[in-house]
């Protein structure tokens, strides 16, 4: 499959909330979050929009990239959480980077990143760009129930990107699946004020099974990644890094037990950002670009999971000329709204 990752950037909100900070309001402590989830902080919105740190990452990607926006085929954003319902969020960021391009969102959730990277390859295939946009941006903490402990103490905001190209052979296989099921993980849309509505609905917030969730993703990484290995022709534990949805750090834990590999080569980022929902494998993707740990010619398993329940994950070979070369940006703040 011809699709090359050429660069990759991320923006956290610069307000950091740590597990301390929510034991103040909530019947909760940091001892309960960091052994059940691995989760220390969170960054949360405050004067930021999610356009403002979708618009930051995406430009951290062209300038990791060395692409300019108006190269760019296509701008697609992966969100559940946007700053509009219309125009997409993609639209928002083409232009506040200056891209002259189609631009459109994708909404499967946490695994919505990887659904994107098989639009771009679909796009490339058919030769109808050579450079395209993925910007995973997500503001969950907009529709948390800052009330339930269950939920609330799991999640971030933030956004990552990446820029790919239509040259290479950088992807080496890709499975996307859907489970339906609508109420393990549930956040209702805009009720509307229609004198006609007589339906029913529960409050506009976000839910979920947790025990079952957490089942749902250690089962889906150990089949998908698998399957990933067996598709490339190559082993389990050939492969040189993992990068998994970051939603608890005992999911990770748990799968890499199953899968027989060290948990140190699975890409841990969720301890000072939480669940980031599509925005999370990007971000990790981008932490390992930039800290140095990948070099061409290695490969990366990676997996999304989360409502749908939807599962999406790819196995791709780093090439050379790939993101990477550029310096070291912080992880921080999006501190003033963009222009
Ligand atoms: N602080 C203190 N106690 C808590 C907290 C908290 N923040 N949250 C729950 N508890 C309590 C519960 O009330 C319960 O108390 P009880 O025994 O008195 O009833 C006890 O802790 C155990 O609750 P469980 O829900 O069984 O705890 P569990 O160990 O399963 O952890 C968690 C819950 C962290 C949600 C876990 O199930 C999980 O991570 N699930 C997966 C979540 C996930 O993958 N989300 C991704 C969603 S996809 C997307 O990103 C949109």
């Amino acid at each position: 499959m011809g699709l090359r990752i050429l660069g990759t950037g991320s923006a956290l909100p610069a307000r950091r909330v740590t597990n301390e900070e929510l034991s103040g309001f909530l019947d909760t402590s940091d001892e309960w979050i960091s052994q059940r989830t691995g989760i220390r902080a969170r960054r949360v919105c405050t004067t930021e929009t999610l356009d403002d740190l979708a618009t930051q990452a995406s430009r951290r990607a062209l300038e990791s990239a060395g692409v300019d926006a108006s190269e760019l085929g296509a701008v697609i954003c992966t969100t559940t959480s946007p700053d509009h319902v219309m125009p997409a969020e993609a639209s928002v960021v083409q232009g506040s980077i200056g891209a002259s391009c189609p631009s459109f969102d994708l909404a499967a959730a946490c695994a919505g990143f990887v659904f994107a990277l098989d639009v771009a390859d679909g796009i490339f295939a058919r030769g109808r760009a050579r450079r395209v946009l993925v910007v995973s941006a997500e503001r969950c903490t907009r529709y948390l129930d800052w009330t339930d402990r269950a939920t609330c103490v799991l999640f971030g905001d933030g956004a990552a990107a990446a820029v790919l190209g239509a040259e290479g052979e950088g992807l080496l296989s890709l499975r996307l699946s859907t489970q339906p099921d609508t109420g393990a993980l549930d956040l209702p849309g805009i009720p509307g004020s229609s004198p006609f509505d007589k339906t029913v609905r529960g409050p506009q917030l976000f839910s979920m099974r947790g025990r079952e969730i957490f089942k749902f993703g250690v089962t889906s990484i150990e089949r998908e990644v698998r399957a990933l290995a067996a598709d490339a022709g190559m082993e389990v534990a050939d492969i040189d890094h993992f990068v998994f949805h970051q939603a608890n750090g005992r999911i990770l834990d748990s799968a890499a037990t199953r899968l027989g590999i060290d948990a140190s080569r699975v890409v841990r980022t969720l301890a000072e950002t939480g669940n980031l929902s599509s925005a999370c494998i990007p971000h990790a993707l981008d932490h390992l670009v930039r800290s140095g740990g990948l070099t061409a010619g290695q490969t990366v398993a990676i997996v999304g999971f989360g409502a749908g329940l939807s599962v999406g994950s790819c196995l791709i070979r780093w090439e050379e000329g790939a993101a990477g070369t550029g310096p070291a940006l912080p992880h921080a703040a999006a501190k003033a709204p963009l222009t």
